[in-house]
């Protein structure tokens, strides 16, 4: 891969609900892979646009490539921006997908907690800050996934989740409190991609913004 190729563009998706999500969009805005991402082992695709890549990676590692110029843009949770901080990189446009919102969230029912507050989340940084700011002592236990099982199993008292139907804190005797933030998924762009591909990058936003405004219109 090239993306220092300045008549390149790589993007950098992620595969599960933002890329089922995140696609319809760019292909209303000319872009789509040559072949099915889904059905691929392939990690770097092709698209409809010359010269316009998509690359599928986590969605923790978007940021990443993003900053250090790897890809020229990405699509990403505002979740794991508001987590790893978003300096890096510009943030020019929600797409609006992939909406949900992160959460507090307790055994159904329970009392409230006297003293600390044993927090189990994936979130660590976020759950920090939320709480100092509300002024309430808590001790954060970082887990990387199944956080639903953590107070069931006496490892925590709440956690702090991403909550989208609410149906995985249901099935597991929670329930959602305090909305700690709206996450939707964003493009995020390299600082000095967004200068040297001015002419590339600032059609394709245009693209896609139009793209994410005739959406809401339906
Ligand atoms: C998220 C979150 C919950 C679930 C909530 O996990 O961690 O487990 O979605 O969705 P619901 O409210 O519709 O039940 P995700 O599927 O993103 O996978 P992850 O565990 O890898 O984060």
């Amino acid at each position: 891969m090239n993306s220092n190729n300045s008549q390149k563009i790589v993007i950098a998706l992620t595969k599960g609900r933002i890329l089922d999500e995140v696609l319809p969009l760019f292909e209303a805005a000319g872009i789509a892979p040559l072949e099915d991402i889904n059905s691929s082992r392939k990690l770097i695709f092709d698209t409809t646009m010359p010269g316009v890549q998509i690359m599928v990676i986590r969605g923790s590692d978007v940021p990443t490539y993003v900053e250090f110029g790897s890809a020229d843009l990405g699509v990403v949770g505002k979740d794991l921006l508001l987590e790893y901080g978003s300096e890096g990189f510009y943030e020019p446009l929600d797409l609006k997908l992939a909406k949900c919102r992160l959460m507090t969230a307790a055994p159904v029912g329970a009392a409230p907690v006297a003293g600390r507050i044993k927090v189990a989340t994936k979130f660590a940084n976020i759950t920090k800050r939320y709480f100092a700011e509300q002024g309430v002592q808590v001790d954060v236990i970082k887990l990387n996934g199944a956080l639903e099982l953590a107070p069931s199993m006496g490892l925590a008292d709440i956690i702090v989740d991403i909550v989208d139907s609410g149906n995985t804190l249901k099935a597991n005797g929670l329930e959602p409190l305090q909305l700690i933030a709206q996450i939707s998924s964003r493009v995020i762009v390299n600082k000095a991609a967004l200068k040297m591909k001015h002419a590339l990058i600032k059609p394709l936003l245009q693209c896609l913004a139009e793209a994410v405004e005739a959406r809401a219109q339906v």
